[in-house]
């Protein structure tokens, strides 16, 4: 076929299509898909992350902040990039939900932390519901992390310190974006590029007012973990009204 999208259509008949859906394996595809990875586990001496393998105790912090660092870590010593990309999920004024992938840039006891325009979709769905769902899945290591929690706006000294670390490149396209609004074309983006970069020629790039970081304070962090033939792990961690965490474990 010419166009390189179209080799994996879908049937759009809603029974799928296998050259693009992978199908369910069956048990003997879990048993091939074991002894191939832990050939490569054997071979480089790793950790073990197969389907069908048992990966021993994953829930190993009372501390869902302390977990999730412990297993983005983990993440970040096997994913091919961006082990801090998480889907952020959001709802509109009419409550129709919106998702889509931002970079985690801090994480602690106060939240999660990511940088975007306040003048975005997401930053002015975020105005109006300060309430987010945020998602990670780490295919190399098959763990989920979710999470659910009110949002705030950063500091403006912590969002200067920020935007000060970054690129010029990268400053540059912060300041001359209007992130999610209609663009006629690409030349007018590289125009308005082009035009602060002689604005600010030998200067520093001051931050967008619009453009800050973003809070995700938790009230809720799921762990999952894949345990063979789907009869995975979950523990949930929820906050108390004191502060302290409470978790239970929850069916797959
Ligand atoms: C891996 C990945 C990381 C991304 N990180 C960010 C980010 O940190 N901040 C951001 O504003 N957009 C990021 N984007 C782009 C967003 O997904 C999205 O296209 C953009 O923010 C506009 O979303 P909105 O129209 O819902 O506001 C990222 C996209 C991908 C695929």
């Amino acid at each position: 076929m010419d166009n390189e999208n179209e080799q994996s259509g879908t049937s759009g008949d809603g029974r799928g299509d296998e050259t693009i859906i992978p199908a369910t394996p069956s048990d003997d595809d879990y048993v091939r898909e074991a002894d191939a990875q832990s050939d490569i586990e054997a071979s480089e001496g790793g950790e073990a992350f197969a389907v069908d393998d048992d990966q021993g105790e994953v829930f190993t912090e009372e501390d869902p902040i302390q977990l999730f660092r412990n297993w983005l870590a983990l993440a970040g010593r096997h994913e091919v990039n961006d082990p801090n990309a998480m889907a952020l999920a959001t709802v509109d004024r009419a409550g129709m939900p919106n998702v889509r992938m931002v970079l985690l840039k801090d994480v602690g006891t106060r939240g999660f932390t990511f940088y975007s325009s306040a003048e975005s979709v997401k930053g002015l769905e975020l105005e109006g519901t300060p309430k987010a769902a945020l998602c990670f899945h780490w295919k190399s290591i098959r763990r989920q992390v979710r999470v659910r929690g009110t949002v705030e706006a950063l500091s403006a000294e912590e969002s200067d310190e920020y935007f000060a670390s970054r690129s010029r490149g990268s400053q540059l396209g912060a300041v001359a974006s209007f992130q999610s609004r209609v663009l006629d074309e690409r030349e007018t983006l590289e125009r308005r590029i082009e035009d602060y970069d002689a604005i600010y020629k030998n200067r520093d790039i001051p931050r967008p007012d619009n453009w800050h970081g973003f809070l995700i304070q938790p009230v809720e962090i799921e762990f999952w973990v894949n345990r063979p033939y789907r009869l995975h792990d979950r523990k949930q961690f929820t906050l108390g009204k004191g502060g302290g965490w409470k978790s239970v474990n929850l069916y797959p």
